[in-house]
């Protein structure tokens, strides 16, 4: 076997090995009550259970450690519930990912044996799949912290348990300190207590364990395929056209049901993958097993996620291809081969330039061995085991790999802060730069969430005395970015309320518009009727209008046929009703501006008036902020090809340059109007 491995990326066809042909037979795979029993006791977590509950009685606070899969997330909470932590209070775990939540939420409700929202459910942003009787809940954490503004106390839960904390994403970070001082402050008035759990992977416990005032560290074993792993020789200048390579060299020599888990960076990438992989598939001799190619990626609707989870039939390979979502939120049963391409897209901000940007980089050495680990867990529940090698192929070599990183940057060290202070102050926090955070953020960064909020006019006041106003603090009552919530503000004056929501909530999907690979100039001609020359927004808004108006039961086919997504338009109609339901809360009347979209830019252009990019002579444009970026339209944006003298865009995403993607159109003039020292100060639209 191990001579008829090929280093990852090589090019040279491998010929199919005649012993692993497919069997023909078909075991279908309904998880029966018993097998999910099991299934649970298979796992590591299941022999210290008592061992847990104890400790867990015994402390406020503990820090709980296993690889990935030994059964944290789904079971703990079951465990806690039987102990009878539920009691007081619901259990809720948190989630730095939907799909996670989603998931989780789903397989647990269906290990207890009840229907999702019942004893089990969860809450995530727009979706709320919870009852009265909801004992175990599962949340994002951003839900979390946004509850926790109406109830500081978090008093209606009493076990919070704060999972894949290694992640370290910007909510988790923020509700460690909430949570500490709940904990803290509900002990000190005689409340019921709060019990705090951390739950996370593999990795340095001591810093937590010190952060949560010493608590109790504990390990659960993990059990662990070897797994051996392969660099490439060479340095790969196309990682995706390595990753597709690699694939097909494990199908052509794999037997079926050893599946492949691809670790590449966003949607648009999955997507065109998965379609290549189907189309090449094709043309595979018969002796190959059967490909099930799976999309795995945030935004993907829950029903299509929890696709990943089906075993694989007999005479079938599955191969998912995947975000770093599977590198430890989710874990799927099978996975003997990781190709990992070491590249993710992750938000990186510069307090120096102002800039969000949305960049394909390297990942660091603990994701890489994460990643590494995914083809390593127990394939509890599946009967056949062809071979026991399992292989990460890293698509990058041993050199490259020496460069990467240790750990990933906590997300707070490394994001726009102008969210999280906004919130900070709307929990009441005095003074957000003295928060308790476990690492601190730059003060840059600080400062510069601090001039954000006040050019938005949310905050006012400077250092210790900055609080919010009280725009800063509806503004606080909306899910959204702070520009995009001073957006639906604005339009109360500018009487475009129903167009903004809509704008707002297409900008909250990932794109609305398909374009497959193959499609592309079919699919821009077919949209053309959509297209404003006044920019992205309005496009949208075009075909989101369009869209609305049709029966329902027509909405899929036009979808189809006009190469727009129908889940993603799906998803800010309810994303659309939500906000329209807080809009009356603020008393923001909502008023339609009819064709005229001027009041729509102008509208946006309250929010999003950092974001201004000026036509330089040679036609590219540069970003107005304190530090000049270069940048073009995007290929896929309405603005490309055309130069408007001035845009706003919503999003700039660097690959090999940085692109526009959503921008619009907009007068100078409306920049000075809306920030006026801001614009006096910055040289570009001044003139
Ligand atoms: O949290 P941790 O990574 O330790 O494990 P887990 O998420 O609780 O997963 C334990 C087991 O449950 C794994 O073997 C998963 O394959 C399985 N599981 C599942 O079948 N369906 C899900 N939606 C989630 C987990
Ligand atoms: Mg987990």
């Amino acid at each position: 076997m191990a001579s008829a491995k090929k280093r990852p990326g090589s090019k040279s066809p491998q010929i199919p090995k005649a012993n692993h042909s497919p069997t023909k037979k078909h075991r279908p795979n309904p998880e029966t009550p018993a097998d999910i029993l099991k299934q649970r006791e298979s796992l590591a977590i299941f022999s210290v259970k008592e061992k847990l509950l104890a400790k867990i009685h015994a402390h406020n606070s503990c820090i709980i450690i296993g690889e990935t899969a030994s059964g944290k997330t789904t079971q703990l909470p079951q465990f806690l519930h039987e102990g009878g932590f539920s009691r007081q209070g619901t259990i809720v775990v948190t989630q730095p990912r939907r799909v996670a939540a989603v998931s989780v939420a789903t397989r647990v409700a269906q290990e207890v044996g009840t229907e999702l929202g019942q004893l089990v459910g969860y809450t995530v942003r727009f979706q709320d799949v919870t009852s009265p009787a909801t004992k175990i809940k599962y949340m994002t954490d951003g839900m979390l912290l946004r509850e926790a503004l109406g109830d500081h106390l978090l008093k209606r839960y009493s076990v919070i348990v704060l999972d894949e904390a290694h992640e370290r994403t910007i909510h988790t970070d923020v509700l460690f300190g909430v949570v500490k001082k709940a904990q803290r402050v509900r002990l000190k008035r005689q409340l019921p207590p709060l019990k705090v759990i951390v739950m996370s992977a593999t990795m340095n416990v001591d810093k937590f364990s010190n952060y949560f005032n010493k608590a109790p560290v504990l390990y659960l074993e993990g059990r662990q395929y070897h797994v051996e792993v392969l660099h490439s020789m060479e340095p790969q200048t196309d990682y995706l056209f390595a990753a597709l390579v690699t694939v097909f060299q494990i199908h052509k020599r794999e037997p079926p049901k050893s599946d492949i888990l691809v670790f590449l960076t966003g949607q648009e990438e999955i997507e065109a993958m998965v379609h290549t992989i189907n189309d090449i598939a094709k043309g595979m001799p018969a002796t190959c097993p059967r490909l099930i190619v799976h999309p795995l990626y945030a935004s993907l609707p829950s029903q299509q996620q929890l696709r990943v989870f089906q075993p694989t039939p007999d005479g079938c390979r599955k191969v998912i291809v995947s975000t770093n979502i599977a590198e430890t939120s989710i874990t799927i049963r099978g996975v003997k081969f990781v190709v990992d391409t070491g590249m993710v897209k992750a938000k990186t901000f510069s307090a120096i330039s102002g800039l969000d940007l949305l960049k394909v980089q390297r990942i660091s050495k603990a994701q890489a061995w994460q990643r590494t680990g995914r083809a390593g867990r127990q394939s509890a529940g599946s009967t056949v085991h062809y071979s026991l090698i399992r292989i990460s192929y890293r698509l990058y070599t041993q050199q490259e790999y020496r460069n990467f990183l240790d750990d990933t940057i906590p997300e707070i060290q490394r994001c726009n802060l102008a969210s999280i202070v906004l919130q900070l102050l709307a929990l009441g926090v005095k003074n957000p730069a003295s928060f308790d955070f476990m690492d601190k953020p730059s003060g840059e960064s600080m400062k510069c969430a601090f001039t954000e909020l006040q050019l938005l006019q949310a905050v006012e006041g400077a250092g210790e005395a900055v609080c919010l106003t009280d725009l800063g603090r509806q503004m606080a009552s909306f899910p959204l970015d702070p520009k995009l919530a001073k957006v639906i503000m604005a339009s109360k004056d500018l009487g475009c309320a129903e167009e903004i929501l809509s704008v707002v909530a297409l900008l909250s999907v990932d794109s609305i518009l398909f374009t497959p690979q193959q499609k592309i100039e079919d699919a821009q001609a077919i949209r053309r009727k959509f297209v404003s020359s006044e920019g992205d927004h309005i496009t949208y808004l075009n075909i989101f209008r369009a869209f609305r108006g049709l029966p329902e039961h027509d909405k899929h086919k036009w979808c189809y046929e006009n190469y727009v997504h129908y889940r993603n338009l799906n998803t800010a109609c309810n994303i659309r009703q939500q906000l329209r339901d807080l809009c009356l809360r603020a008393n923001i009347p909502l008023k339609s501006c009819g064709q005229d979209m001027t009041s729509v830019r102008k509208c946006l252009t309250k929010g999003l008036f950092l974001n201004a990019a000026e036509l330089q002579r040679e036609g590219t444009y540069i970003t107005l902020g304190p530090v000049k970026h270069k940048a073009t339209f995007h290929p896929s944006s309405s603005l490309f090809g055309c130069k408007p003298a001035y845009v706003l865009y919503s999003e700039i995403v660097q690959t090999t340059r940085c692109f526009l993607r959503t921008a619009f159109v907009i007068e100078p003039e409306w920049l000075y109007e809306t920030a006026p020292n801001y614009f006096r100060q910055s040289k570009g639209a001044n003139r």
